[in-house]
């Protein structure tokens, strides 16, 4: 008899569990609605959604090489498996033609389909629930109404269990999606309040920037760093690992063109960031400048030119620059021959001692641009890296990122 109890007593907490994750993983199906009329959005509203859509990095993520605008399909790798973005183009079947206003802005703010399915977090909706309805409205319209409908459906993503199951994203979203709208802060300029807004919302730059837990949710101190991709996205704060100081100026130019002669260039999954802000409006990224630069309020400032000179010093063929340390002969033999053609003394290059990938606390940025190289952003196209990924073995790009941390990243202050 009391075994009877103790079981019912389990199947009864079991059940109560069930109805009570249940009850937090179902979402309601919102009905399918005609395509709307492209012609019946407000032409301004479209305009308007076109720039916030270019501000969410929406086509860079939605489209797969060489395939049609907005149709998705790109991979997207993560640590749980590959993820393949959705057709987001206004196709009634296999996009979101049929999605009302209101599932759009659900999509947004709660990471929910249309039909209530729970949408993984590789869709940057942690950062996205931070955007103004109008807002979200306006991109909305401008998908409608400025984007060809594409018929192309989306492969399934490919994770292992347990996170192929979709309903448990109701828990992490329990635990980690902070809903807050971003609450403007009387004591800073305007400039700062729509950086602040452009940033932390659709800009999502924390979704690269900020470190994740096991559980992939953005965790603390937010702008810590973080890895995109396969490269090491550096911390924005007070950590900031850049030898040079930005000031506003640069920081803009870097940020809209991807190149500034003192912090050198932007690449990997930076680029298409750049890409994008390429194509804004200039005060809009001063105020995202803004907000970046007081991320490291109170930091003790660097002397930009003593900077500058110590690490000119360091540069392969100075006079003054320190031998190569023995265990390096192998990269260095490599970086003589492949690098210095450009990274020299007295060459064209930022000094790579400046280089923010060089003082990482992680290869994997150096490793990825000598693999990959870099390709130029819109605003610097006269500038690139060519790939060494087909010459070199893993082995050899491994000695050659190994001497650069070595030889260039001092891994100290050079003031
Ligand atoms: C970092 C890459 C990334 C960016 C940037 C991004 N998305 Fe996505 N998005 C995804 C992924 C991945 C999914 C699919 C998630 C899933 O399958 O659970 C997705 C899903 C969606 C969905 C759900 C569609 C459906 O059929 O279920 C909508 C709507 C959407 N994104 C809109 C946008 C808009 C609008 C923007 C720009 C403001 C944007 N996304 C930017 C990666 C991205
Ligand atoms: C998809 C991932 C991703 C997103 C989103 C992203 N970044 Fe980056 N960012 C990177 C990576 C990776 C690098 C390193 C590039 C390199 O090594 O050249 C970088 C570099 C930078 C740098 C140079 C830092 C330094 O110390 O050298 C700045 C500044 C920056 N990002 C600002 C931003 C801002 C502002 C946003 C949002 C508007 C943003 N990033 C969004 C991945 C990202
Ligand atoms: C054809 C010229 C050229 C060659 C050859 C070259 N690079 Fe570069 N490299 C560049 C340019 C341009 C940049 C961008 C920064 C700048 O403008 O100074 C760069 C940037 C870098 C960076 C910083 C990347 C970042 O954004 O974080 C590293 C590290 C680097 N190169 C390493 C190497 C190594 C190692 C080799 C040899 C295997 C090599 N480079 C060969 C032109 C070159």
């Amino acid at each position: 008899m009391r075994n009877g109890l103790k079981a019912w007593a389990i199947v009864a907490v079991l059940a109560a569990g069930a109805a009570a994750f249940t009850g937090l993983a179902y979402e309601r199906e919102i009905p399918a609605v005609a395509r709307p009329e492209p012609a019946s959005f407000d032409k301004a509203v479209v305009e308007r959604g076109r720039v916030l859509a270019n501000y969410g990095d929406c086509s860079a993520c939605h489209t797969r090489p060489g395939g049609p605008a907005f149709a998705g399909n790109l991979p997207i790798k993560t640590p749980f498996g590959t993820i393949h973005t959705t057709n987001i183009t206004p196709d009634p079947e296999t996009g979101i033609g049929a999605w009302s206003t209101e599932a759009f802005r659900r999509a947004m703010k709660a990471g929910i389909d249309r039909r209530g399915g729970h949408l993984y977090p590789a869709f940057p909706y942690d950062n996205f629930t931070r955007v103004s309805d109008p807002d979200i409205d306006a991109i909305y319209a401008y998908l409608m109404s400025g984007v060809d409908a594409v018929r192309e459906t989306t492969h399934p993503p490919d994770l292992a269990f347990p996170f192929s199951v979709r309903p448990l994203l109701a828990v992490w979203k329990a635990l980690f999606l902070d809903r807050r709208p971003i609450a403007p802060d009387a004591s800073r300029t305007a400039a700062w309040n729509e950086g602040a807004y452009l940033v932390e919302g659709l800009g999502h730059c924390s979704a690269c920037h900020s470190p994740r837990n096991l559980m992939g949710a953005q965790t603390s101190p937010a702008y810590g760093g973080g890895s995109a991709e396969g490269w090491y996205a550096p911390p924005l704060n007070g950590q900031a690992l850049s030898r040079q100081p930005w000031t506003r100026n640069e920081l803009v130019t870097y940020l809209m063109d991807g190149w500034h002669g003192r912090h050198g260039m932007s690449a990997g999954p930076m680029t298409p960031v750049v890409d994008a802000l390429h194509k804004q409006n200039e005060i809009d990224v001063f105020a995202i400048a803004d907000y970046v630069l007081a991320l490291r309020d109170g930091e003790k400032p660097l002397d930009a030119e003593a900077v500058r000179a110590a690490a000119l010093k360091l540069e392969w063929g100075h006079p003054d620059a320190p031998a190569v340390p023995p265990e390096f002969g192998a990269g260095a033999r490599i970086f003589a021959a492949r690098c210095t053609s450009c990274h020299r003394s007295g060459g064209a290059t930022v000094p790579l001692a400046l280089q923010t990938s060089v003082n990482a606390p992680v290869p994997d940025s150096v490793k990825r641009v000598i693999a990959d190289g870099i390709r130029p952003p819109a605003g610097s196209l006269g500038r690139s890296m060519p790939a060494f990924g087909q010459q070199l073995s893993e082995a050899e790009i491994d000695a050659v990122a190994s001497f650069v941390r070595a030889r260039f990243g001092t891994g100290r202050r050079l003031d």
